[in-house]
């Protein structure tokens, strides 16, 4: 598939999404989704791929999903052609996901940053859910994910008021993991994304499905599972290279079995 609203570049073993409609403050319409997934696709088929960074622009993350491709549509066709269903694609990849957020990050482009495992904003980054403003609500997991990071006070006053948040309320909330200087923004998701890289494969999945679980299950059911799977990581080479190396007080060289 050869993509036109998105670009793809790989560094090692990191690849890098910049989604690429500047001219719509990179509006994230059906066919961006569908390139997204097909990109999400080839990262899981490939060994060789450890790590993804989704981006945008200096100007926007995302401004949203696509208004414009929105606004015809009633309530039945809605449901039918289960508009935006093809979201539910990216927080279904079990390798890691990166976002790295500069500019606008509303409705749509929230939702998709909080869809990836965590996000690193620039200081020029601006949350929102403004849906509210359109006569609708969120509908990529806004009232969901963002209650989870931010709490139920904050997620309100957002999603009713359609109020953005800057970096810095980004990061005291913990919506994001860290704030970097905006010309830092690529430096700093490729030094976290080749660090992770570097890491067994397996050990990572294993970790982000663990910590995944804790918004899906009870305490005492997460910790079995975090548990089982951390039993389960005695069963790859990677764990006795691993121990070995810090044993031997060298790094390790993680096969990924
Ligand atoms: C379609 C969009 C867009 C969007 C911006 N554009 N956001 N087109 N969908 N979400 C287009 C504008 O129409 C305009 O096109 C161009 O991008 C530049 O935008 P301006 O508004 O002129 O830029 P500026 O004045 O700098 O304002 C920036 C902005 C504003 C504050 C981000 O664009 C804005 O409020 N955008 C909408 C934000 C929003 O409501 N997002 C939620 C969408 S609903 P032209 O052709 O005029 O140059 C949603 C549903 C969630 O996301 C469900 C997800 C699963």
């Amino acid at each position: 598939m050869a993509y036109e609203t998105i670009k793809t570049e790989t560094r090692g073993a990191v690849i890098l999404v910049t989604l690429n409609r500047p001219k719509a403050l990179n509006a994230l319409n059906r066919q961006l989704i569908a390139e997204l997934s097909d990109a999400l696709d080839k990262y899981e088929a490939d060994p060789d791929l450890r790590c993804m960074i989704i981006t945008g622009s200096e100007k926007a993350f995302a401004a949203g999903a696509d208004i414009k491709e929105m606004q015809p549509y009633d309530s039945v066709t809605a449901y039918v052609e289960n508009l935006l269903g093809e979201w539910d694609r990216i927080p279904r990849t079990r390798k890691p996901i990166i976002a790295a957020v500069a500019g606008y990050a509303l409705g749509g482009g929230c939702e998709l940053a909080m869809m990836c495992d965590f996000i690193i904003a620039a200081d020029t980054a601006k949350f929102g859910q403004p849906e509210i403003n359109l006569g609708v609500m969120p509908g990529g997991g806004g009232t969901q994910r963002l209650t989870r990071f931010v709490g139920k006070s904050k997620a309100m006053d957002m999603c009713l008021t359609g109020r953005m948040m800057d970096a810095d309320e980004a990061e005291r909330s913990g919506l994001v993991s860290r704030v970097v200087p905006a010309d830092e923004l690529l430096g700093t998701a490729f030094e976290a994304a080749d660090k992770i890289a570097d890491m067994s494969l397996p050990a990572v999945m294993m970790t982000k499905e663990a910590v995944n679980r804790a918004y899906e299950t009870t305490m005492a059911e997460g910790i079995l599972f975090e548990r089982r799977l951390f039993h389960s990581a005695f069963g790859t080479e990677d764990q006795s290279e691993g121990m070995q190396a810090f044993i031997d007080k060298r790094s390790a060289n993680f096969q990924n079995r």
